[in-house]
């Protein structure tokens, strides 16, 4: 495959990694291993995406709602979690990331917050990549603490209900403060939906869906997302001659709203 220009990769990528438990199902195993092997295919995931020179990646690793699963589970994962964080420390280092997360991250287990911290401190004046996890992240619950504040900054009488714009919010988003645009979001496992991932961030996402389960997801799969990515025409509400005109006219194309 031909190489994607630079100026035709997103910034920004997100991933909804699904298909865990399938993926064991399919093989008469328990659903641990399926979250065993999806660990692996992160690794490969990271690795690609730093290589080819994404500027951010956000993994959606466990949703607010996951909390909600057999116990058993949670504590695989969360223990995954931390296997993930410690065995990593070193790759993420060497190549140059900094680890940041979004998300209700204080529900999670100190044995997880621990070396999480510790990376996050040790990895923060890395410029390579952002890696970014969500965990314990919801995209109803980020707006709603969002929405929280600045009726606390109303009721405080230092903002004005007239002065809350979309840009309001978005500034009480971490996401919005750590990121770029999310430009891409994919999916695995088939599934064609959102599942309470980045709903506001995704406003003028392009979406990609693929049939494959997370744990067979490889390099090979993020760079058919990249090629499918480099293609679309981003419009942001605009019409296809207001983008010829504004490409004329300068290189910059027109910001999202
Ligand atoms: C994604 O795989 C991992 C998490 C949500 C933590 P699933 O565990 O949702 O796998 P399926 O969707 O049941 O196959
Ligand atoms: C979304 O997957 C959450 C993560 C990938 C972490 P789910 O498996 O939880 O979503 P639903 O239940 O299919 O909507
Ligand atoms: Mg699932």
């Amino acid at each position: 495959m031909p190489e994607i220009p630079k100026d035709r990769l997103p910034r920004h990528i997100g991933i909804i990694m699904d298909g865990n438990g399938r993926w064991a199902n399919n093989r008469g195993l328990a659903r641990e291993h399926g979250h065993e092997r999806g660990a692996d295919a992160v690794r490969t995931t990271v690795r690609a995406a730093r290589k080819i020179g994404v500027e951010a990646l956000t993994l959606f690793a466990f949703s607010s709602q996951n909390w909600d699963r057999p116990p058993q589970e949670v504590f695989h994962l969360m223990a995954l979690l931390r296997r993930y964080l410690v065995e990593e420390r070193g790759e993420i280092l060497d190549n140059n990331i900094r680890l940041v997360t979004v998300g209700q991250t204080h529900r999670l287990p100190e044995y997880v917050l621990e070396p999480m911290t510790d990376l996050m401190k040790a990895s923060a004046d890395n410029d390579g990549m952002i890696l970014c996890l969500a965990l314990s992240y919801g995209g109803r619950e980020m707006i709603t603490d969002a929405v929280r504040k600045l009726a606390r900054a109303v009721a405080a009488g230092t903002l004005k209900p007239d002065d809350i714009d979309t840009r309001a919010i978005e500034a009480q988003l971490d996401s919005s403060r750590m990121l770029p645009p999310l430009d891409l979001l994919i999916r695995t496992s088939g599934e064609h939906r959102i599942s309470n991932f980045f709903l506001w961030e995704a406003a003028y996402a392009e979406l990609f869906f693929t049939e494959v389960l997370w744990p067979d997801f490889e390099r090979a799969n993020l760079i058919e997302a990249l090629h499918d990515f480099a293609g679309r025409e981003r419009r942001f509400g605009l019409t296809s001659n207001q983008l010829d005109d504004a490409r004329a006219d300068g290189p910059e194309e027109p910001e999202a709203p």
